[in-house]
């Protein structure tokens, strides 16, 4: 059951203006991939065989790996600034720590997270076919580090999205703090360290953990990244001691494989408000069931079994159904 990517829409949300004189993605001139570090397995962080069954990728985290050329990192850099700049323009002057919609107003860095090349590198390394998101406002959010000193870049939180990584676009050799780091245990253990709950970890904790389970990413310089399977890794981005420019992008990817369950924590997304972003968790929806039902096409036994009718029928959409609920909850 696996899928090709999701076409991009045709049509922009309202709200988003596209950027002007932007350069023009070139892989060959931007790209400059080269193998993770090291990599994590979910075994590795403690996860059991009902986790590790239940998701396509037995990687964690892998990293850090050279994702830029030199010329790459100068044109993100470029545009991440000039859309920060815009942004703060559609804000009235007060600045931002992320940039949502940046496929829509960006055509650079939609080429960039949607290239193949970037797609077939990181599906090596997760041992199974990613596509970039279904959803492109996940397929790029530009993080930065907020003007308050006293607040961490971002706290500690599980994605609500299967697969992404965190591209440094800045140089990590001005920061001092703002570094990534990662918990190396299971979200149970991490929710018990924090008092919480699994299902609250999205939410973003200011605690500290034992520093003998957190990892710190050091990036060699800028255009490296880490790759995760962001909802069952704990992360975070602490606090700069002085003010610098931090910038981060992370791309959002799903997997091929749509046999497993889906991670998009879609009833979470319906509250986000960004524009048009219940139209792409229809489109995400659709596209998921539009695999199920195509391999239901191919492989329900000519057999006249209503159980086993009803039940293919049903688990091809329930993506669908899942969403309906959540919206109609809503109005
Ligand atoms: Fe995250």
């Amino acid at each position: 059951m696996t899928a090709l990517p999701n076409p991009f829409p045709n049509s922009m949300p309202k709200g988003y203006q596209a950027l002007v004189d932007e350069p023009v993605f070139e892989p060959a001139r931007h790209l400059a991939l080269e193998a993770p570090a090291h990599i994590w397995t979910l075994a590795d962080f403690g996860y059991g065989g009902d986790v590790i069954a239940a998701t396509p990728s037995r990687v964690a985290a892998a990293g850090p790996f050279r994702l830029l050329s030199d010329e790459g990192v100068a044109a993100v850099q470029a545009v991440c600034r000039a859309l920060r700049e815009a942004r703060r323009m559609e804000e009235g002057q007060r600045t931002s720590s992320y940039v949502p919609g940046a496929v829509y107003r960006s055509r650079f860095l939609r080429d960039l997270t949607n290239s193949p090349e970037i797609a077939i590198f990181l599906s090596e390394i997760a041992g199974t076919r990613l596509l970039p998101h279904s959803m492109p406002s996940q397929q790029v959010y530009i993080n930065y580090a907020p003007d308050d000193l006293s607040k961490a870049v971002d706290n500690w939180h599980v994605d609500s999205i299967g697969f992404d990584y965190v591209l440094m676009a800045s140089d990590p050799a001005t920061l001092n703090g703002g570094r990534f780091e990662f918990f190396r245990g299971t979200m149970e253990h991490a929710a018990d360290l924090l008092g919480t709950q699994v299902s609250e970890l999205t939410e973003g904790f200011a605690d500290d953990l034992p520093a003998e389970l957190v990892e710190t990413i050091h990036f060699p310089g800028p255009g490296y990244a880490l790759f995760q399977q962001g909802h069952l890794v704990l992360h975070r981005a602490t606090r700069l001691f002085e003010v610098a420019e931090r910038i981060t992008l992370v791309p959002g990817y799903v997997t091929a494989d749509q046999s497993g369950d889906d991670p998009t924590k879609v009833e979470r997304i319906t509250t986000w408000g960004e524009p048009g972003i219940l139209a792409e968790l229809a489109r995400h929806a659709a596209w998921q069931s539009g695999v199920k039902l195509e391999s239901l096409i191919e492989q329900l036994p000519i057999a006249d079994d209503p159980e086993v009718i009803v039940a293919s029928l049903r688990n091809a959409t329930a993506d669908i159904d899942r969403l309906i609920a959540s919206l109609e909850e809503k109005t």
